[in-house]
């Protein structure tokens, strides 16, 4: 069945009001659109823990940077209803205008101050901020009780779980795996930017990261031994680096080796062609 449009603020209040009238819990699903097997894993995991599951789809102006790619980012409404009809979504939150979350006079913005440090924070500035201010603004409209994020964008999921535990919004943060394509790349709306050349390079993030794995369960444990493996692949493909980074899995704090049973993570973003792309592994512990 098509899932019901809200077009704006108001009506998505006026919705919930009556969702929590009649008791039921809800799921939300935030995302920017161009929907892939990434975002319905999402909604059909929100499914298992709630009555009803909503997508928001908006393609958020304040977490791009002057440069960066909102103009061109890949936006298909219909196509996206029609995929969330058969993830089973009763309900799309899809702004008409671009400005709608940020309408004349609006002045209040989210900073996550010490999880968004180093890593896409330090790459993209101001990034961080436009999450956390959108993902805020979108907890407190629609109240969930369950939200769910990809673990693909690593980074943003710990700031989202670090603002929804320093504000006391209550909502139960779920982080999902990456889904990947069958030849191990992460799902990505911004795949779609890729030639058909670029996308076989792009192959290099995933496949170094599991060579990091690979090593790190025969015993490696320097970071630099780690990234390094990363980086291997990364220059055969011709990839730029922005970042290759192991981390504490919860702070992201750099860590210069794996200890035992402490989760790590090891991340990395790097340019094919025009195109950034990231991706993360948890590794050890
Ligand atoms: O991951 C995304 O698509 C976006 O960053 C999010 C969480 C929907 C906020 O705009």
């Amino acid at each position: 069945m098509a899932p019901q449009l809200l077009r704006t603020v108001a009506e998505v209040s006026a919705w919930g009001a009556g969702l929590r009238r009649a008791g039921r819990r809800l799921a939300l699903v935030p995302t920017m659109g161009f929907l892939h097997e990434g975002h319905l894993s999402l909604m059909r995991e929100g499914r298992r823990h709630a009555d009803v599951v909503a997508a928001s789809i908006f393609v958020n102006p304040t977490q791009f940077g002057p440069k960066e790619d909102l103009a061109r980012y890949p936006r298909d409404l219909e196509g996206d209803l029609a995929r969330c009809a058969g993830a089973g979504v009763d309900v799309v939150f899809a702004p008409t205008e671009p400005g709608a979350m940020y309408p004349p006079g609006y002045q209040t913005y989210v900073e996550v101050t010490e999880v968004s440090k180093g890593l896409c924070g330090d790459r993209r500035p101001g990034h961080f901020r436009g999450v956390a201010t959108i993902v805020t603004q979108l907890l407190c409209l629609f109240r969930p009780e369950v939200a769910l994020f990809g673990e693909k964008d690593y980074q943003q999921l710990q700031v989202i779980k670090a603002l929804n535990r320093d504000l006391h919004l209550g909502v139960e943060i779920l982080g999902m795996p990456t889904v990947r394509e069958p030849d191990g790349l992460a799902m990505s709306s911004r795949n779609a930017y890729l030639s058909a050349e670029e996308r076989k390079r792009a192959l290099s993030l995933s496949r170094g990261l599991g060579a990091a794995q690979a090593l790190s369960r025969a015993g490696t444990r320097e970071a630099a031994a780690l990234v390094e493996a990363v980086r291997r692949e990364l220059r055969a493909a011709d990839l730029r680096e922005d970042y290759v980074e192991l981390v504490d899995a919860e702070r992201l704090t750099p860590l210069a080796t794996l200890q035992p049973g402490q989760p790590a993570r090891l991340l990395v973003a790097a340019f094919c062609g025009a195109t950034r792309l990231i991706d993360n592994q948890s590794i050890g512990g």
